[in-house]
């Protein structure tokens, strides 16, 4: 397992507004998208291209173009449908999967209550996006999911993570597939009700409302 942390002072800026509790859900939505582009940027680095014959105005030359099968673009709902636009913009191409997965408040196992993806992931480069890595049951489960599918890599895309959750996937995934993980920062730990501290609270809530 890969693990990625942006360091750039835009996504500093963006993090430390989507921090603060005084941040309205209009502009908390409106920079996490921000902020997933900029992540995106860095998670698609190795997007697999195929060459493509260009005539210029002036020339033919060689270009590339994103290979098939298409990179597929996976948000966890709730909250990882608020990172979905910042993905597509980057990779208009992109297919999109949906996985509804929440964790049991008590027990903080993952349970999976909705599922839009393809049977068959062969050779797919697939983009995980849930904003807050904490316990990781959810990631773990959803990175199963992909890869027993038949995934060829799996690239997950969080505004936050926790040191904990990062061991679980880590010691999860072993060899099993080949997983990177790109995140604006690493908190410093989970509190008793698995809240990362010092975060930003319930990113479903904070994106959405409490419903
Ligand atoms: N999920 C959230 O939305 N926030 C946390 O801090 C942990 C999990």
């Amino acid at each position: 397992m890969r693990l990625h942390v942006a360091d750039h002072p835009l996504v500093a800026h963006k993090l430390s507004v989507l921090r603060n509790k005084e941040t309205s859900s209009p502009t908390f939505r409106k920079l996490v998208d921000e902020l997933v582009t900029l992540l995106a940027y860095e998670a698609t680095r190795d997007v697999r291209t195929e060459p493509v014959a260009v005539s210029t105005p002036v020339a033919e030359t060689t270009g590339v173009k994103i290979a098939e099968p298409l990179p597929l673009v996976v948000p966890i709902l709730r909250a990882g449908l608020g990172m979905l636009d910042g993905m597509t913009r980057l990779m208009p191409t992109a297919e999109v999967g949906f996985l509804g997965m929440q964790r049991d408040e008590e027990t903080l196992e993952a349970i999976t209550y909705a599922n839009r993806l393809p049977d068959d992931l062969t050779g797919r480069q697939c983009f995980l996006v849930d904003p807050m890595l904490a316990t990781g049951g959810t990631l773990v489960a959803a990175i199963d999911y992909l890869i027993d599918r038949g995934a060829r890599d799996v690239t997950v895309v969080c505004l936050l993570a926790a040191p904990e959750g990062l061991k679980v996937l880590e010691d999860h995934i072993g060899d099993r597939g080949d997983v990177t993980i790109v995140v604006a920062a690493v908190d410093d730990h989970l509190d008793e009700n698995a809240y990362i501290i010092p975060g930003l609270g319930d990113a479903g809530d904070r994106l959405y409302g409490v419903v």
